[in-house]
């Protein structure tokens, strides 16, 4: 398996990673202790669809304390949002009410220039207002959350970056992120800008200010060399919560932009959804006969993959799907079916609040 910020390839062993990563399990006590915060869990909670972490207990303390603590995610703008990014977003936003956090939201259009040939400047431009229509869609509340684009708001950025990169040498750099001698040297430095908004509260309130990022694991590495310097500039470490990948609709892996027909992008029509839901991969017999006798395969499967991450967050609903696929109750045409109806649904409402976005783009992005 390989699982870096610009590859994710293999089968995923999230034990594993946990491992090499040298994070943290979730445990049931730490989700106790959020539960008695939130009043109930996260479906993504509850699932550990967040499986992993590295001091959310000190977040908790903090905030028992009376300390708040904000939140930080981001959106690299290289090309169309599909619902596989969404699923940290949605639980950004759950953590931004239930703890009523202030929440730094950066598009790295910076890093998708620099390491996508095919990029100029003015379309990378274009894809952060893009991206960042879908990701007001999502809810957040505008009085609390500050989107970054590097390149416009590099006036900022850039002096918090190069006292960051200060401390990073470049074996570290190529240690962390596997840079070669090839890489380009915007590269090489681009991770200071990414570990830069973890201190930005702190710079602008001048105190401390903790830091929580939710996020899929593959971009962990940024948060290494983020921890590592903190305590050098005489900032907090910022903590991290971990997700898992939302997989394609093909056989195994994740979502991906580059294999379009099996990732349903949140511009898709229900119709271009439907086609592609319907010619998923399931875990499904191949006669009807041989289903009923010895029943589907959930574990393998992409539609029941869809519903346990994203559409189907009643856990009796879930199981009771699952119990009838073993036993051989239902057919894969039935789940495909209902999931198509069940994302249709979600993109013409998605679709809806994008388009209402488009006014209020300017309430979100901090300006110099
Ligand atoms: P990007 O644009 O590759 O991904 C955006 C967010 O989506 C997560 N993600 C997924 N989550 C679940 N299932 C998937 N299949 C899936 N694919 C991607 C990513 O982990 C990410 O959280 N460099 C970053 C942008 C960034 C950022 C941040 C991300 C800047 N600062 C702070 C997280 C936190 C990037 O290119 O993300």
């Amino acid at each position: 398996m390989v699982v870096t910020p610009w590859e994710v390839s293999g089968k995923i062993d999230y034990e594993k990673l946990i491992e090499q990563f040298g994070t943290k399990p979730l445990t049931d006590e730490l989700l106790r202790r959020i539960e008695k915060h939130t009043g109930q869990l996260h479906p993504q909670l509850a699932r550990k669809i967040f499986f992993s972490h590295r001091d959310l207990d000190w977040i908790l303390d903090c905030y028992e304390k009376g300390e708040k603590f904000i939140l930080y995610t981001g959106r690299g703008p290289s090309g169309d949002i599909h619902i596989g990014h969404i699923v940290p977003w949605i639980f950004t936003k759950y953590l931004q009410e239930a703890f009523d956090a202030k929440l730094y939201f950066q598009l790295t259009d910076d890093e998708k220039f620099l390491i996508n040939p095919d990029l100029t400047a003015e379309s990378v431009l274009s894809l952060t207002y893009e991206n960042a229509l879908d990701i007001i869609a999502i809810g957040f509340d505008a009085k609390k959350t500050r989107m970054i684009s590097d390149m416009k708001y590099a006036k900022v950025m850039y002096n918090v970056a190069i006292s960051i990169a200060k401390h990073v040498t470049l074996s570290t750099s190529k240690a962390v992120f596997g840079f070669k001698d090839s890489s380009n040297i915007g590269i090489v430095f681009f991770p200071a800008m990414q570990a830069a908004p973890c201190f930005l509260e702190s710079i602008f309130e001048k105190r401390n200010v903790p830091c929580l990022i939710p996020a899929a694991i593959d971009q962990d590495p940024y948060w290494r060399i983020s921890r590592d310097v903190a305590p050098k500039l005489g900032f907090y470490k910022p903590a991290q919560i971990h997700c898992r990948f939302l997989p394609g609709l093909g056989k195994g892996g994740k979502m991906s932009s580059s294999i379009p027909e099996t990732c349903v992008f949140t511009m898709d029509s229900p119709e271009v959804a439907e086609k592609k839901i319907l010619n998923a991969f399931t875990g499904g017999k191949s006669t009807k006969e041989e289903q009923k006798k010895h029943g589907g395969q959930p574990d393998i499967c992409s539609i029941y993959q869809y519903m346990y991450f994203l559409f189907e967050p009643e856990e009796g609903k879930l199981k009771d799907r699952e119990a009838k696929c073993l036993s051989g109750e239902i057919f894969c045409g039935e789940c495909k079916e209902i999931l198509a109806e069940r994302v249709g649904k979600f993109l013409i409402e998605h679709q809806r609040k994008r388009e209402k976005a488009k006014d209020r783009i300017d309430e979100y992005f901090i300006k110099d």
